[in-house]
């Protein structure tokens, strides 16, 4: 099976059912029993493949780990509670005290945040360069760089960088590159191919079906060779090529202890069953909302890497198959008028999510970077004119009528 729907849907090696059921029931269960005290040895040991206690493996959220190996040529999958533990138990396994990562300040606020406020006590250091400069990646790194991160789209400033050219520097480097590709999913973006290392994704946004739960995946796609990474020199010697992913679940993400729910895993699994259609779906109405903001008088700016006067338009349609994901993000003229055309629109919800089926209205710089003062907040590109749009899958057109009649009441304001 190599076609996405198909191995959306079917893939996976799940243990058949003992009542036939097609879809695998939820083992809302914490702990497995075992059938003798020596199987019950070899489990702990890793030597015997079992379930002992949810916190480390469970069926359902294994079919779910397998599903997503199975979209990912084969890479090896942890599914952990939301994309942020995904993110944070990644750093945590490869990094530590006196060392450093190499990322962009065009991030996620709370990655950001991560890396900056939350790791920096424990010795991390956090150098942020321009990710579209291949020489500023490549000066930054040095003996003591852990990993490189960045987005394959970043949100909310929707910048995307060669990641073909970014994955070469640091194959070259001896640095495992890990990539956020939570907003493009495997589905518009195969990391392997490009040379990522680690894929870290949210699965609470297009993978979770709707934002019906919190998620999160990392997958290692073996492109790097774990000798290279200090902190798991001497597990690779043991492990080899799985040496990143059991330092994980025998230390890092055990230890953490943040895994995914069971229930959590039976909808994701269920989301990934519809996502090639969602996605299409929601990049084909963000393109022409972006077209139609960007004929409005009342708009400012328009930025969707999809408009061909996108710096990033290039890059995008390359490296995404032609598709630009379901994220845009426009201007208005000052930040009163962004909060006005909030409170006016009657179907897109106000609501802090993105690649949800409906469509979603935030303004990042009051809500998500909140945190952050206004020279910091202009450091990482949010302006306090821009509202940021994540399109659903209605109706193109209710979703254009809508913006059409918020931006109408807005022709008092400036
Ligand atoms: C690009 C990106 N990465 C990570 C996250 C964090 O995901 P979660 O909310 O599942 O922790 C988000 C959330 O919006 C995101 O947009």
């Amino acid at each position: 099976m190599s076609a996405f729907a198909t191995t959306a849907v079917h893939g996976g090696t799940s243990n058949p059912d003992s009542h036939g059921a097609l879809r695998a029931p939820v083992y809302d269960s914490v702990a497995f029993e075992h059938p003798d005290a020596r199987s019950m040895q070899l489990t702990f040991e890793g030597k015997k493949p079992a379930h002992a206690y949810s916190r480390i493996t469970n069926p359902t959220v294994s079919d779910f780990e397998q599903r997503i190996s199975s979209l990912c040529g084969g890479g090896l999958v942890i599914a952990v509670s939301s994309g942020m533990a995904a993110i944070s138990n990644t750093i945590v396994a490869l990094g530590g005290a006196d060392t450093n990562i190499v990322t962009s300040r065009n991030l996620f606020g709370n990655t950001l945040s991560l890396f900056e406020k939350t790791l920096a006590p424990w010795g991390l250091e956090t150098r942020c360069v321009d990710m579209t400069d291949p020489g500023a990646v490549a000066g930054a790194i040095d003996d003591k760089t852990r990993a490189v991160f960045f987005e394959s789209m970043t949100n909310p400033q929707l910048e995307v960088a060669d990641c073909t050219v970014i994955a070469e520097i640091c194959h070259d480097k001896g640095v495992p590159l890990v990539l956020d590709n939570t907003v493009m999913t495997p589905y518009l973006f195969d990391c392997k191919k490009a040379g990522v290392a680690i894929e870290v994704i949210s699965s609470t946004k297009y993978i979770s079906g709707g934002a019906t739960t919190l998620g999160g995946v990392i997958i290692d796609h073996r492109t790097f060779n774990w000798n290279n990474a200090p902190r798991l020199a001497e597990r690779a010697v043991k492990f080899g090529p799985m040496a990143f992913i059991s330092s994980l679940r025998q230390e890092v993400y055990r230890n953490l202890g943040a895994c995914m729910a069971p229930h959590t895993a039976y909808l994701h699994t269920l989301g990934l069953e519809t996502l090639e259609m969602r996605i299409e779906k929601s990049c084909a109405n963000a393109m022409a909302i972006a077209h139609f903001l960007n004929d409005h008088p009342g708009v400012r700016m328009v930025h969707y890497p999809g408009l061909e006067s996108s710096t990033f338009h290039a890059i995008s349609s390359r490296q995404f198959h032609g598709r630009h994901g379901g994220l845009l993000t426009f201007d208005l003229e000052s930040r009163e008028a962004c909060f006005a055309l909030i409170d006016a629109l009657q179907l897109i919800r106000r609501a802090t999510n993105v690649n949800d089926n409906k469509s979603l209205v935030i303004h990042p710089a009051s809500t998500i970077f909140a945190e952050y003062s206004e020279e910091e907040k202009e450091a990482m590109a949010v302006w306090p004119t821009t509202i940021r749009l994540s399109v659903g899958i209605e109706d193109c057109d209710d979703i254009i009528a809508d913006l059409a009649s918020a931006l109408h009441s807005l022709s008092h304001i400036r």
